[in-house]
């Protein structure tokens, strides 16, 4: 049996033999704010394809390989079937104008049947649309390679990628099928083309969006994913993902009795609970955290229900840590951090969750209405409701349970506005906070020009120029500098004719993810103050990270290029305390 480590480690020996760079998984939390989680290996790559960003100088090559660790919401609903799953690991291979469809498809031929000793069931190709043709080339590679290999055409619904978020790279795709333990056909690999860039989300493109049109990008990129557990599935001949070895040990570490549906979600959910915890991921009542908090009140539920050993649910994300710990450091590094948390959310749930379980008995129907009420009163969240309460909740949807969920927020929201004067906030980082999409473009455009005004302030100060503090509002940027003496006017002229300057040079602004000692080798700067986690990113302007103007240690948002900056000034430089000097500026 090929065990799933074994597998890892082929796909990568396997593209590193063709020239790819094998880049570590990014985080679970990603970079692009308009996504929640990372459900695909490409996210972290989107700038690479658009030419954003530059590979060669990034990775030293063209091509790129990884096993990322995905996360997708839209199955959650589905997970304790024998195939959907929330959290799983995604193997790809990346190329960024290095190699076309050929290639692409040659070696995913060769790993599939020579490496992995399958045979392909059958493959799709896009069919056509009426602004993409049909993808002839790619169904006469595949009868090239196997003259009887059955291909079939499919839709822009499924056999069309992307875009991933609200805007990005996309286009057709072409899928292998291969044969699971019970002998059915399982889509193991999707092929994405990248040949378009589309300025909106997916929604908007299968809808036709008026004014939304693909747009060709200058170099043709090739974007695969390979779900691990279901390559996983059909190399070890096995009917479902959880009789592999990625799954079987926690199955195992369940009570026999308990239902094969209960199994399965209780071991995705323990799995997903832990990597987002190691990622940082906290249990809260909004993004991330609001998706893990379901997960982990779930498990919570199913143990009251049935009755198992409290412990059981620390036992398997302990087993996740052992197992993943490996491949995945992090688990391992925050072992505490995500035991702690599992326990502090098991003792705040534990509070309501009887009182919330006899509620639910005792009413008579339970509409969307009814089940927020449960979560709000009680902490009880949609799919506890909606599974114990069986029949009685048969009228109950999550379209309607997140409707009354946003008419809440709304109206804690409105509830903020008059408390923060007018701004509920749609991002606070603790450093920078906008209240609505326009002020979120002036607080990122700000926030780009403090980095350059760091920069420009050790240029003209001195490298004993270092960040104390920092605060970003949509008025100004205040930036708080160890500094001996009062910066004199021309001082600051200088700094303020050095910020335009780079504005001016509109360099690109992008950022590389790597573990915090490699960062600190490069010379960016970072806040002592901070805590930062195993892994930052580092946001630079220039076109290398080597040669770039300035560079720290971020979590974004920025602009991409730093022309969209505007004219930058400063309003005031005054002293904070000894040694500690705050300059506020703005941008027009
Ligand atoms: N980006 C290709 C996939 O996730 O299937």
């Amino acid at each position: 049996m090929i065990r799933s480590t074994e597998i890892r480690g082929k796909f990568s020996v396997f593209f590193k033999g063709r020239g790819h760079a094998v880049v570590p998984s990014s985080s679970l939390v990603p970079s692009d704010p308009s996504v929640l989680l990372t459900t695909a290996g490409m996210q972290q790559f989107k700038p690479y394809y658009t030419g954003e960003a530059d590979p060669v100088r990034d990775f030293g090559a063209k091509s790129v390989a990884s096993c990322q660790k995905s996360f997708r919401t839209s199955d959650i609903d589905e997970v304790g079937d024998e195939r959907h799953l929330t959290f799983f690991e995604m193997l790809g291979n990346f190329s960024f104008g290095g190699y076309g469809k050929r290639e692409a498809i040659l070696y995913a031929y060769d790993f599939i049947t020579a490496e992995m000793g399958l045979r392909i069931s059958y493959v799709t190709v896009f069919e056509g649309s009426s602004s993409v043709p049909r993808d002839e080339e790619s169904a006469g590679i595949w009868k090239e390679l196997r003259s009887d290999i059955d291909v079939r055409y499919e839709g822009m619904d499924d056999v069309f990628w992307g875009p991933t978020g609200s805007s990005g790279p996309c286009g057709p795709t072409t899928e292998i099928y291969v044969k699971n333990g019970a002998g059915e056909d399982i889509e193991v690999w999707n092929i994405v083309f990248n040949q378009f860039f589309y300025p909106g989300s997916r929604e908007e493109l299968l809808a036709g969006t008026p004014g939304k049109e693909l747009k060709p990008l200058a170099q043709f990129g090739v974007d695969t994913g390979m779900g691990l557990e279901r390559l996983a599935m059909v190399t070890q001949k096995t009917r479902t993902v959880f009789e592999t070895d990625l799954f079987a040990p926690l199955i195992a570490a369940l009570p026999g009795e308990l239902p094969n549906r209960v199994q399965r979600v209780i071991a995705d959910h323990a799995r997903g609970s832990a990597f987002l915890l190691a990622d940082g991921v906290r249990p809260s009542n909004k993004g991330a955290g609001y998706v893990l908090r379901r997960l982990m009140r779930r498990v919570f539920a199913y143990i009251y229900l049935h009755a198992l050993p409290i412990g059981v649910f620390e036992k398997l994300v302990t087993a996740v840590i052992a197992d993943y710990g490996a491949e995945y450091p992090e688990l391992g590094t925050h072992r505490e951090a995500i035991l702690s948390a599992m326990r502090s959310e098991r003792e705040q749930f534990g509070k309501t969750m009887e009182r919330g379980m006899k509620a639910i008995a005792a009413m008579d129907a339970i509409d969307a209405k009814a089940a927020f009420d449960l979560y709000q009163s009680m902490g009880m969240t949609y799919e506890i409701v909606k599974e114990v309460g069986g029949l009685k909740a048969r009228g109950l949807s999550r379209a309607d349970f997140d409707r009354e969920f946003a008419k809440h927020q709304e109206a804690s929201r409105a509830g903020a506005e008059k408390k923060f004067g007018g701004h509920g906030l749609i991002l606070d980082t603790g450093e920078l906070k906008a209240g609505n999409e326009e002020e979120l473009a002036k607080v990122t455009r700000l926030h780009t020009a403090t980095h350059l005004l760091q920069q420009a302030l050790k240029d003209v100060l001195g490298a004993e120029v270092s960040q104390r503090g920092s605060d970003i509002t949509v008025e100004r940027t205040r930036f708080d500098f160890s500094f001996p003496r009062k910066v004199l006017p021309e001082e600051l002229k200088r700094a303020e004719d050095i910020v335009n300057a780079k504005v001016g040079e509109d360099l690109p602004m992008t950022f590389v993810e790597m573990p915090i000692e490699e960062a600190k080798k490069t010379g960016a700067l970072y806040y002592f103050k901070e805590k930062y986690p195993e892994r930052v990113k580092v946001y630079y302007a220039g076109t290398s990270l080597k040669s770039a103007y300035s560079r720290e240690f971020c979590g974004g948002p920025h602009v991409t290029h730093t022309g969209v900056v505007g004219k930058f000034k400063i309003m005031k430089e005054e002293a904070v305390s000894a040694g500690i000097r705050r300059i506020r500026a703005t941008v027009e």
